[in-house]
């Protein structure tokens, strides 16, 4: 790409484009579970949520995003929901989450929920009565039976793989007790696939729309936003020499992003156009990024993730494209781009940028890694302040604002997720473990009665939020004062003249963007660099910086914001 030249186009800073909050709003990831306990059952809840929301008025932050609160059996931390228009009474009541919203929104935050389409929970009442029911049944089409393959059907109906390990397919017993037909579980065993193509799954989803729409929700996040429609005739995946299924480099697995979902997310986007204060949806798809416009094209979704910037790697060149590619891709479409660095399915960000370069950060951090804490953190704030300079919208994970990092140090019979359960990789418990909100209380302040569903290394307390705030320097700290700054500098705006630029000129390993009045150095070598050094350092003003400046010099593995005079 040449450098300094405009990687956005100029949007028209249409007034309509002011009212549409959703653009560059910064929305805050509550996992339920894991925020805070009212009731003292070592299980965050929802009164517990509504009691810390200050926290995140206070941070900055324009909306909270809730992971799933709904009836669950909580096989995979509530996202094998099994009523979706019900509370889980580990979380509360559906009074708890209308007392929540109205929290929320009094505070002027929205709340975005999230919406489990792809799969239920075994336990949803419709697939129970899919089980009771014959092959071929009504009740069976709402999710994806099949005849198996092999002379008896002994064999699953192709050679799909779940994300969490192990086959996608699950055999079942027909009511006379004989082996039977196969359900697909992209996921665990216990999250049967809803079949998309019958009408009745679309009625059925639209229904759950409204129940939350009607309840005040701002918006929804989509899970597996790029898996609910499979491939006409489930055809197999392609296999290795050793006959094994794989996902080419680069490529998705054939059952995710297929064209199929579009038509979904357009009549999805209807329904929420109907409602007044617009309403959004943002969708989680980890697609190849060539794919992100479709989603977010005008009568569709109005936001997806982009996860290359959470992939992206320590280094100028990567970060580079991680930024350009998705506001091309975006601007394409018309949409803002959207930024995330943590969420509760990866390894947080403050301890990912402690590993060596090559790592793979998918699966969980083993207790036999020891990625470098203090380098982590350091970068982790670097790139956290890159981030929230860049126009689009801007996710953040509950804790990140700590500065938390991934725990390993949990027993293995205490690791819920699935893929650990299934597979025995560490898994994703790790970045969900409970808030440390006062040093001195027990659990960290997490729960009144000091339990905790998952345990709680002591570094937490020293990152317990009573200890930073109004602590100079202190991570929460200079969350607020980036969050402060990015919203009287417009920084998330896509407006006229708003543009992003590599600037020319930056020594090497030093990243320079400009966008708006600011211009970010995030300085990725092992050496101070002098500002002066810098295009345009001489006279910058120094807005924020994620370390303290040695002198004159940025410090090795942070970043800082320069003002444009
Ligand atoms: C999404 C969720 C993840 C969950 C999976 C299956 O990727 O973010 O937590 O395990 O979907 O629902
Ligand atoms: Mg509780």
């Amino acid at each position: 790409m040449t450098q300094n030249a405009p990687v956005t186009a100029d949007h028209r800073a249409t007034e309509q484009a002011h009212r549409q909050w959703w653009r560059d709003a910064v929305v805050y990831q509550v996992y339920p579970r894991s925020f805070a306990d009212s009731d003292g059952d070592g299980m965050g809840d929802l009164p517990g949520i509504t009691a810390r929301l200050p926290h995140i008025a206070e941070l900055g932050a324009d909306a909270v995003w809730l992971s799933p609160f709904y009836t669950s059996p909580q096989n995979d931390g509530g996202y094998d929901v099994a009523d979706y228009r019900d509370v889980d009474p580990r979380f509360g009541t559906l009074a708890d989450a209308d007392e929540l919203i109205a929290r929320a929104h009094e505070l002027g935050l929205k709340v975005v929920v999230d919406i489990v389409p792809n799969h239920s929970s075994s336990e949803h009442v419709l697939f129970q009565q899919a089980l009771a029911a014959a092959p071929g049944s009504p009740e069976r089409e709402m999710y994806m039976f099949r005849e198996g393959r092999g002379e008896h059907g002994e064999l699953p109906p192709n050679n799909w793989q779940s994300i969490f390990h192990g086959d996608a397919w699950t055999r079942v017993t027909e009511a006379d007790g004989t082996p039977g037909q196969w359900y697909l579980h992209l996921f665990d065993t216990t999250q049967p696939d809803f079949n998309w193509e019958n009408p009745a799954v679309h009625e059925l989803f639209a229904d759950v729309l409204r129940f939350w729409l009607d309840r005040g929700a701002d918006g929804f996040r989509v899970d597996v936003a790029h898996g609910m429609v499979k491939p006409e005739g489930l055809p197999d995946s392609p296999v290795d020499s050793e006959g094994m299924a794989v996902v080419p480099e680069g490529e998705v697995p054939v059952y995710f992003d297929n064209d199929g979902v579009h038509a979904i997310y357009r009549e999805w986007r209807a329904i929420l156009d109907e409602y007044p204060g617009e309403r959004m949806m943002v969708g989680e798809a980890w697609i190849p990024e060539a794919s992100m416009p479709k989603y977010v094209r005008p009568d569709e979704m109005h936001q997806v993730f982009n996860f290359g910037f959470l992939q992206s790697r320590w280094d100028v060149e990567a970060f580079q494209h991680a930024i350009s590619e998705p506001l091309r891709l975006a601007d394409e479409v018309g949409a803002p781009t959207t930024w995330v660095l943590s969420n509760h399915d990866v390894i947080r960000h403050a301890t990912r940028y402690g590993f060596p370069p090559e790592h793979r950060f998918g699966e969980g951090l083993s207790r036999q890694e020891h990625p470098d804490a203090q380098l982590g953190l350091a970068r982790a704030r670097a790139a956290t302040l890159l981030m929230l300079a860049l126009p689009g919208s801007a996710y953040l994970y509950q804790g990140e604002e700590l500065g938390l990092p991934e725990v390993a140090d949990i027993p293995d019979e205490l690791r819920e997720d699935p893929a650990h359960k299934r597979a025995g990789v560490p898994g994703r418990d790790g970045c969900r473990v409970p808030l440390p909100w006062q040093a001195d209380a027990p659990a960290f302040g997490f729960s009144p009665s000091g339990e905790s569903w998952l345990p709680q290394p002591e570094v937490f307390g020293v990152l317990a939020a009573d200890r930073q705030r109004g602590v100079e320097g202190s991570t929460l700290e200079l969350y607020r004062e980036a969050l402060r700054l990015r919203r009287e500098l417009h920084l998330g705006a896509h407006g006229a003249g708003d543009r992003v630029a590599f600037v020319e000129g930056a020594p090497q390993g030093v990243l320079m963007v400009e966008h708006g009045p600011v211009l970010v150095v995030v300085n990725t070598t092992d050496d101070p660099v002098e500002l002066q050094t810098l295009p345009r350092g001489a006279d910058a003003e120094v807005l924020l910086a994620s370390a303290p400046l040695e002198g004159e010099a940025i410090v090795a593995d942070s970043a800082v914001w320069l003002g444009r005079g």
